[in-house]
Parts: C-alpha cells; sequence; structure tokens
C-alpha cells in the first residue's frame, strides 16, 4: 500500500470532496508542497529530523495497520502524525530547544503548539478529523493530566491515544535536547515505563497494541534503521512502501 504524495493527490481529486485549501488545485483537500513544506518547517523549529518523522509515521502505520485499517484513513493517519508537532513552528525555538528543565512558565508555552497546529489546521482548510485529532489531542492523557485540555479516558479519541504512546516512546528512545545518550535497552525501558503508566496515562489498548509490535520485533527495523544518525530523504518525497520495503530486506 502506497502512502505516497500522488495518492494524496488523487483521494483529494475526488469529485466529492469539495474544493478548499489554499495553492491548490481545485479539489484538493491540502496543497502537497505546503505539507511538505510544513514538516520541513517542524524539524527545523525543533532541531530534529526526517528520521524522527519517519519514526512516528511508521509506527503509527504498524499499529493502524495490526488493527487492520488500510487505505484512505491509514493515509491521513500518517500524514497526521507527519504533522503532529506542526504549531511548533510558532514557539519561540528558544524554549523547544532549551537544554535544560523548563520553568512552568515555557512550559506553559510549549502546550500551546497543539491549539496553534489545530488553527493551522482549519486555516488550510483541512477537514479529516484523523488529520485534526492528532494534532489537537496528541498530549491528552487518561487521568486528565495532560494538555492543553485536560480530557480523560473516552473523551480522548483512539487515534491521539494510540499516538501518545508513539510519541512517548520515541521521547525516550531518540536523542533530545536534554538527553544526548541513548542506551541499547532503551526501548526496553521505555516499553516497561509504559506498561507500567497504562491506565492512568495511557490507554491499555494502545500501550498493549504497541508493546505486543515491539516484543514480537515488529518495530525492530524503525528502531534501527530510522536513526537521528541516517541520512533519510523527507517525508513525503518518496513512496514510503518502497522505502521500508529496501530497509527490510
Ligand atoms: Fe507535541
Amino acid at each position: 500500500m502506497g502512502l505516497g504524495w500522488g495518492r494524496w493527490d488523487r483521494i483529494s481529486n475526488d469529485e466529492t470532496t469539495p474544493s478548499r485549501g489554499p495553492g491548490g488545485p481545485p479539489g484538493q483537500t491540502v496543497d502537497t508542497k505546503i505539507v511538505q513544506q510544513l514538516v520541513r518547517e517542524i524539524e527545523a523549529k525543533d532541531a530534529s529530523t526526517a528520521a524522527h518523522t519517519w519514526r512516528v509515521v511508521l509506527y503509527l502505520r504498524a499499529m493502524l495497520e495490526e488493527r487492520g485499517v488500510r487505505g484512505d484513513e491509514l493515509l491521513l493517519a500518517t500524514h497526521g502524525a507527519a504533522l503532529h508537532d506542526v504549531g511548533k513552528i510558532d514557539i519561540p525555538a528558544e524554549i523547544l530547544q532549551k537544554p535544560g528543565a523548563l520553568t512552568p512558565e515555557e512550559f506553559e508555552v510549549i502546550e500551546q503548539h497543539t491549539v496553534t497546529g489545530y488553527a493551522r489546521m482549519i486555516a488550510l482548510d483541512v477537514e479529516e478529523d484523523t488529520i485534526l485529532d492528532i494534532v489537537r489531542y496528541h498530549h491528552e492523557k487518561m487521568d486528565g493530566t495532560g494538555y492543553p485540555y485536560r480530557m480523560t479516558e473516552s473523551e480522548i479519541p483512539q487515534i491521539a491515544r494510540d499516538f501518545a504512546v508513539i510519541d512517548t516512546f520515541d521521547a525516550l528512545t531518540s536523542h533530545r535536547p536534554y538527553r544526548h545518550e541513548v542506551g541499547h535497552d532503551a526501548g526496553d525501558k521505555a516499553i516497561g515505563m509504559l506498561i507500567e503508566a497504562k491506565g492512568p496515562k495511557y490507554h491499555s489498548d494502545s500501550v498493549e497494541l504497541f508493546a505486543d509490535l515491539y516484543h514480537r520485533g515488529k518495530l525492530d527495523y524503525i528502531l534501527n534503521y530510522f536513526n537521528d544518525g541516517a541520512e533519510l530523504p523527507g517525508y513525503g518525497s518518496v513512496d514510503d512502501d518502497e522505502l521500508t520495503k529496501s530497509i527490510q530486506v
């Protein structure tokens, strides 16, 4: 199943899809170049890499494929994953890339990235809940301690609950401004932490599915090959099926 931008265009050009999106041809959901540009801007602003974008995209794709999700829904979800932190474009770099602990005031500014990201999607006339829910709700927690809306349990859309697990796992297994060392057992430790926090923080189904994929080795190629030192093409610039097949052979 391809997730190339050609398919995005074909879906969006369906006659049933209303015309919207600045800069795109009539009937296109969102202009391909704008989305690719946004992903590049997120990576630059957050001092992150194309590898990070690919990892969260591929983790979510693995979870959804295991649930039997296919086709357009899978495509939208992976675009949502690539754009999840789009609101960080609006957050000052000195806060995003701060090596030390954040002050409460700085953390309040960071929290706004889910709000500004949602606003950016609305401004682009993105209407698909799959994308909007990831961008807007990916930091909510089951017990209401997440942000920015302090939603609880079933109030949080399933795709956002899934993505919260992925975002946390990736944060614990990759380099960050405040952590430069990642041990070989980082994956095991991160899974252990997620299992411990399932229920109060992360949805049990999401954690169990992700942990099951991890223990079956289904995520190994993502952890091993999509590391931050890898030179990878930007998200959307290649067909991800081709990319992952070439890596898994
Ligand atoms: Fe985020």
